[in-house]
């Protein structure tokens, strides 16, 4: 009989959340986690679709699994997430020796699957849209010996931009009832989290297409209420939801960090109108300087692309105009990329791979000065570091993160995962940023 198994995800944070519950089921089940997929009887991929070159790595990962399969042809294969949903059945014929498809809004009835296939099914899918993401397991001793957490507060999406494959693969935009997430809130925090990082498309729309209370500052509201939950955040938001009174929660709630995602896309009106954004310029920065006045030390991140079908060379200035106004902590940058269904296919004005690629150097280049100068200017300031454990360079240094989620090392001879410290930072790097230790630590 089946025992362990092994996951690899790719993708947002969204994906490594659904992976989590996998995991979390599959350990109600009593199978172990493994570390090398040599060992494991169920090996998953959770996969995503969101470019093609996302989807190709995905693809690849697959095609080698079929190597592993043919020496133990027991072993159960399965994949999961947006590829998963958007090739559906086409994989079995492409992957032969898949035994499982099952698409984002499906995994929870992993367990039942598994018997399905133990009983001699093979080739099982489950790729239905509109099933019902709500029944989330809790994920227990399965986070044991960590220090933060992803809760996901809704599932798919309802907005339609026009380059984006999400709500072909995650379905339309459900919210998970508030009391189920207060609930698996307090019990993340009675398990040691002391950071809980909020998921979903949007989740500043929270509860306003089923007209259901509370909207997403109450949700915040009632979450900060936690007693021993440090720190909140919460990713992604949509410009055009972003409400004053979700803003002014950045200096009310105690435990709300100060840093959002708050992609923009484009800096050009005519391409965000393309785009189907329905925010302009203006209103962008208008939201940015509202945030910066409710909160002057907010870290401010950001998602662009660059090659959209119609960008011109003037278009394209004006996004690096935007981001030199702007000055984002970090930026995430891409290539528009082709993807099926989506509505920008039928957009003229496509843009050359290598055009696309010399914008997207031009931009990255710009942005590395800019995060670079920023990640300075923290240079002297105390910052509190949640520590997440020994820093991956080794030499007695730990890892942690600021408020503002920029990643801190400093040494220390004391392990001090789970604590909230203080740091003087020394040095501001390209990705991070060197600390020291204030207070003594017993
Ligand atoms: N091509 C390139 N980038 C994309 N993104 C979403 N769809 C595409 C696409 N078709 C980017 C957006 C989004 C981030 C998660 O991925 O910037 O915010
Ligand atoms: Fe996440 Fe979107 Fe990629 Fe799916 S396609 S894993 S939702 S980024």
């Amino acid at each position: 009989m089946a025992r362990s198994f092994h996951i690899t995800t790719f993708g947002c944070q969204m994906n490594e959340r659904d992976s989590d519950s996998i995991s979390q089921i599959l350990v109600d089940k009593g199978y172990r986690q493994t570390e090398s997929i040599d060992d494991a009887d169920i090996i998953l991929i959770n996969t995503c679709a969101v470019r093609q070159k996302a989807e190709e790595k995905a693809l690849t990962h697959i095609g080698r699994l079929s190597r592993v399969k043919r020496k133990r042809p027991d072993l159960i294969a399965g994949i999961i997430g947006c590829v998963a949903q958007e090739r559906g059945i086409d994989l079995f014929e492409r992957f032969p020796y898949l035994d499982l498809v099952l698409g984002p809004r499906n995994i929870y009835h992993l367990g039942k699957f598994l018997s399905q296939i133990k009983e001699g099914r093979r080739r099982i899918s489950s790729l239905d849209l509109a099933s019902d993401p709500t029944s989330v397991p809790k994920c227990n001793g399965y986070l044991k010996g960590r220090v933060k957490s992803f809760l996901k507060i809704m599932e798919g999406c309802d907005n339609f931009c026009t380059y984006c494959i999400v709500p072909f693969v995650r379905g339309r935009e459900v919210s998970l009832p508030a009391e189920r997430i207060i609930d698996e809130a307090k019990y993340l925090v009675s398990q040691g989290i002391k950071e809980i990082t909020l998921v979903g498309q949007n989740v500043n729309s929270y509860n306003t297409k089923n007209k259901a209370l509370p909207t997403f500052p109450g949700l915040l509201r009632s979450l900060d209420s936690i007693a021993g939950l440090e720190r909140l955040r919460f990713t992604t938001s949509h410009p055009k939801d972003l409400s004053d009174e979700l803003i002014d929660l950045f200096a009310e709630l105690k435990s709300l960090c100060p840093h959002i995602h708050l992609p923009v896309q484009s800096g050009s009106n005519k391409v965000l109108r393309l785009m189907n954004r329905r925010y302009t310029r203006d209103d962008y920065t208008d939201l940015i300087r509202r945030l910066r006045k409710t909160r002057p030390d907010i870290a401010i991140t950001s998602d662009m692309m660059v090659g959209f079908p119609g960008e011109t060379e003037r278009d394209f200035e004006d996004s690096l105009g935007l981001i030199e106004t702007i000055e984002f902590d970090s930026l995430f940058s891409f290539k528009y990329s082709e993807r099926p269904g989506i509505m920008a296919l039928q957009l003229p004005g496509k843009i050359k791979e290598k055009e696309k690629q010399t914008r997207l150097s031009i931009l990255q280049d710009r942005q590395r000065g800019i995060t670079l100068s920023k990640n300075r200017s923290l240079e002297g300031t105390l910052q509190e570091i949640l520590v997440e454990g020994p820093a991956r360079r080794g030499d007695s240094q730990l890892t942690g993160r600021t408020l503002g989620n920029k990643v801190v090392n400093f040494p220390s001879r004391t392990d001090l995962k789970g604590r909230l410290v203080r740091v003087r930072i020394v040095q501001g790097l390209q990705n991070s940023l060197r600390g020291e230790l204030l207070d003594r630590q017993d």
